[in-house]
């Protein structure tokens, strides 16, 4: 795991350098976000503002990409408008993995919602408003699991397993993960009780 943050670390270090090479004149950054300025302040917007920018935040973001069992369609995996942000669907069944396969690789499933790699099998989560998803959660624990990248925002937790990229969305603003969370919890509620992580096979 530690080497797959490490290619992950390298190829952001990558961009940031060859954005700075573009501008030369610019200092490098120690945050993703010093100097950025942002939109409105939430803090002074109604709840459905503050949904309505959740639910921008979350398309832009990518969450459904992998939080969204997809349908099939001409141009490719689209998410299941029906189950959105529902995580791997309990019922998937999960193609047998081949171990060398996972070597070099890093494989993603047709679904986009289960990954094998060095780590074992992730599955991207539940974080639908149901009691099976983010629905019981405190906004404290929602900050935890996106800034410290623990399973569940328990204190005690697991570290999140790849591909969440939490390292990325922790430089997120207060507000902006305010938004994010106000919405998730006005998502419609889907049932799904995710699976268990895969340890890697030796
Ligand atoms: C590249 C894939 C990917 C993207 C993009 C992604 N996630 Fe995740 N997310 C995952 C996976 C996989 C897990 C489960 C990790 C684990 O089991 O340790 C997860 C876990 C989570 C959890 C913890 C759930 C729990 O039960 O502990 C939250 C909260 C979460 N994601 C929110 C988001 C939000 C919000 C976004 C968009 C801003 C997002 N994710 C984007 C793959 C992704």
């Amino acid at each position: 795991m530690k080497r797959t943050i490490l290619v992950i670390g390298g190829t952001v270090l990558i961009t940031v350098s060859a954005l700075l090479a573009c501008n030369s004149s610019q200092q490098p950054v120690a945050h993703a976000n010093e100097g950025i300025e942002y939109g409105p302040k939430v803090a002074s917007l109604s709840s459905d503002e503050l949904v309505a920018r959740g639910r921008y935040l979350v398309t832009i973001m990518g969450c459904n990409d992998c939080h969204s069992p997809k349908v099939m369609t001409p141009q490719g995996p689209a998410p299941d408008s029906a189950h959105l942000l529902s995580g791997h669907p309990a019922k998937m069944p999960l193609a047998a993995i081949d171990p060398k396969a996972t070597k070099d690789w890093i494989l993603f499933n047709q679904s986009l919602t289960a990954f094998a790699g060095p780590w074992g099998v992730s599955f991207a989560a539940n974080i639908t408003s149901d009691a099976s998803g983010i629905g019981n959660w405190t906004e404290e624990q929602f900050f935890r699991a996106m800034r410290e990248g623990k399973y569940k925002g328990m204190e005690g937790g697991r570290p999140m397993l790849p591909p969440m990229p939490w390292q990325q969305f922790k430089h997120a603003t207060d507000e902006d993960l305010r938004a994010i969370f106000s919405y998730l919890k006005a998502t419609p509620a889907v049932d799904n009780v995710v699976p268990a992580p895969l340890p890697p096979k030796s």
